[in-house]
């Protein structure tokens, strides 16, 4: 839903007052979202609410005296346009090219898919003429939002209630997600440094940002996966709506949420500069400066791509981040044999442009069969969306 456009048209009916929660809903999920409402519509809800949870202004009239509506542009503009609540009314003007208000004009000038959530009583609900409107919307190629069943304004129950705003969500998450390669998988992505803890006071970690880590977790959720992102601490945040974020510090800590969550993963990606090594013991108190300087003895941490990678089931993609500063790939063919992963991303700290803090990336991925692909230097996003393809390539071929 992130970044997609979408204009939700208000016709009088009292189901206009759950609109808000609708708008507040598609908001949250990152969709940018217009209102156009009908003057009848204004008797139930507010403009004024509805600006205030969509951030727009809201259009009702062609013009308000001083500035004109371009109701052309704002059919350009959508992604989805979804007409909800729509009365009885606006939908007999739907079917017969009526123009004589804003929700009208934008209709008719709409060149995106058309959503209808239609409103109204059961007898107006079960009315022929309904139901040869409904007909004739659905050979524009229009797509009708089942109504509900239950308690309408008249006091009647029956057919004819508008859709809920979470079940009008869902039909416009489907819609922008229905094609994506990875609909209904769910991914792991490991970001960001570990701290291990020498006393309360100091860690050893080091320079990892989390920002390719991060920009993989969203170019996955993108293609439509059900993303957990493990992430050691970062300044960074996500607001995709396809991304779970969990925090961890340590590496035992990554390795625990990363075993939980992978099981039920198609895809994993451990991007996180996990320190190898912790202290041995970690101090209660802060440790106190000696003249005689201080030894602190570390031991391995585990190591959650070797672990992952023993348990891999065959329709499992894993692939590791791999970075080196010498016999780059020697060494990166020689960790993806280790720790059984399916590709290995590598960074050659060589490279200008590579690596930590930067925005840009230069990597090339290499696979078990011994194939390189070399990416040229590229911002950490577009690198993320090509490892992404490369990776959907792999998953697909299992
Ligand atoms: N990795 C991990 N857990 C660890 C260490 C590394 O999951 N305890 C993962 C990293 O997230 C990365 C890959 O293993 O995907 C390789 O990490 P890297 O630090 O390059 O390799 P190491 O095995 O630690 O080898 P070295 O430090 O000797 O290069």
């Amino acid at each position: 839903m992130k970044g997609k456009k979408v204009i939700i048209a208000i016709s009088g009916s009292i189901a206009a007052y759950k609109i808000p929660l609708l708008v507040r809903l598609l908001v949250k999920a990152g969709a940018a979202v217009r209102v156009a409402m009908t003057n009848a519509a204004k008797d139930f809800v507010t403009p004024l609410t509805l600006s205030t949870v969509s951030g727009h202004p809201v259009i009702s009239d062609v013009s308000d005296g001083v500035v004109w509506n371009n109701h052309v542009e704002m059919g350009l503009w959508a992604d989805v346009l979804v007409v909800a609540p729509c009365s009885a009314n606006t939908l007999a003007k739907m079917a017969n090219g009526i123009c004589d208000n804003m929700v009208q004009a934008v209709y008719l000038s709409a060149r995106c898919p058309v959503y209808v959530a239609p409103a109204m009583d059961e007898d107006m609900w079960r009315h022929p003429s309904t139901k040869r409107n409904l007909e004739t919307l659905l050979g524009f190629g229009n797509k009708i939002i089942p109504v509900g069943n239950g308690s309408l304004a008249s006091g009647l129950v029956g057919e004819g209630r508008m859709a809920e705003p979470q079940e009008i969500f869902d039909v416009l998450d489907t819609h922008f997600n229905a094609n994506k390669p990875l609909k209904g998988k769910k991914a792991l992505v490991t970001a960001g440094p570990t701290y291990e803890k020498i006393d309360p006071v100091r860690f050893i970690g080091n320079y990892s940002t989390g920002k390719m880590g991060f920009a993989i977790a969203e170019a996955l959720a993108e293609q439509g996966a059900d993303v957990t992102l493990v992430t050691g601490p970062t300044q960074l945040k996500t607001s995709h709506s396809g991304v779970t974020t969990i925090h961890i510090e340590s590496a035992q800590q990554l390795f625990e949420a990363s075993s939980q969550h992978f099981p039920d993963c198609s895809i994993a990606v451990l991007a996180a500069a996990v320190a190898d090594y912790r202290p041995k013991q970690t101090a209660n108190e802060k440790i106190k400066k000696k003249d005689a300087g201080l030894t602190i003895e570390l031991e391995s941490t585990i190591d959650t791509l070797k672990e992952l990678g023993k348990i891999k089931h065959g329709k499992q993609t894993l692939v590791g981040f791999a970075l080196e500063t010498n016999n780059e790939i020697e060494n990166a063919g020689d960790k993806l044999k280790r720790k059984n992963a399916d590709a290995i991303v590598l960074n050659s700290l060589k490279d200008e442009g590579a690596g930590f803090g930067t925005d840009t990336n230069k990597v090339t991925i290499l696979n078990k069969s011994g194939m390189k692909l070399e990416l040229p230097l590229l911002s950490k996003k577009e690198t993320a969306g090509k490892i992404v393809e490369y990776i959907i390539q792999l998953n697909n071929e299992r």
